[in-house]
């Protein structure tokens, strides 16, 4: 039990394997509340495993063991009595994909809070979510279309709203404007912006310039491990060590 909580989430120690490989190492970290986070890095060095680590995504597959601490207000979310099931409500998830449920608009975000018997005003819970992620002007027309129907950039701002109404703190997104054009990748950062008023936001990125635009903290990882974290303009700008220099200015990676 952690009696005051400063942070989000905060990484103690943080290890993930896949059978005996250790990919994840030790990663200590907090994450501020209200901030937008960046977790940048070459392929392969963690960052989608890490981030599946932090709502406990890992559980689907059993070769992956965890070991250290991640604290969300004041449980470990994998100590033996924590529920898995609240922790995906409150730390949600958004992929590389957008990935809609083959089913209307309004189905998409009630579908989530139906399973879990959050009694709700469906009709109003339907407008909220799509408003806070800026998706309702464009389909309030057509909420019984299919989802399938929209372009890729309103089915990850769908993707956002769906995880919006089930009311989480934390929202990890992975990679979610790599499969989008420039404007659709726009308008999800500008969305991103507004989103942090509320909710805390992890974003793993490709894109150094997204990061510098949207992010106010920024973890470089590199082989598993977290070699420099900071503010993103002193990461940008003035970054304590060469890897983090090198990989910043694109000479690897
Ligand atoms: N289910 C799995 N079983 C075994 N190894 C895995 C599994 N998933 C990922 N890995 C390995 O873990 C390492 C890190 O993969 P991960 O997807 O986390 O990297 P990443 O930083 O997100 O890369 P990218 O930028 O390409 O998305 C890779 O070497 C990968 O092969
Ligand atoms: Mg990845």
């Amino acid at each position: 039990m952690r009696l005051s909580y400063s942070y989000a989430l905060e990484a103690k120690a943080l290890s993930v394997f896949y059978g005996d490989n250790k990919a994840v190492d030790e990663v200590s970290y907090g994450f501020k509340r209200n901030k937008v986070t960046a977790i940048i890095g070459p392929s392969g060095c963690v960052k989608s495993t890490l981030m599946r680590a932090m709502n406990r995504m890992h559980d689907f597959v059993p070769e992956v063991k965890i070991e250290g601490s991640l604290w969300y207000e004041s449980e470990d979310i994998y100590d033996q009595r924590a529920n898995p099931v609240l922790v995906r409500k409150k730390i949600g998830m958004v992929f590389q994909k957008p990935n809609p449920f083959p089913k209307s608009i309004a189905k998409n975000i009630v579908w989530g809070p139906k399973i879990n018997r959050m009694s709700k005003n469906y009709k109003e819970l339907i407008e909220s979510s799509l408003k806070r992620a800026a998706l309702w002007d464009e389909v309030k027309h057509r909420l019984e279309e299919s989802a399938l129907s929209l372009s890729g950039g309103q089915q990850q701002r769908l993707c956002i709203a769906r995880s919006i109404a089930m009311d989480p703190d934390i929202i990890l997104m992975d990679e979610p404007c790599s499969a989008l054009d420039p404007k659709s990748t726009a308008s999800i950062e500008e969305l991103i912006l507004t989103l942090r008023e509320k909710y805390t936001i992890l974003i793993v990125t490709h894109n150094m310039q997204q990061a510098r635009r949207i992010s106010d903290e920024v973890l470089f990882m590199y082989e598993g491990r977290l070699v420099e974290s900071g503010d993103t303009e002193q990461m940008f700008e003035n970054p304590r060590i060469g890897q983090t220099h090198d990989y910043i200015r694109g000479k690897f990676g």
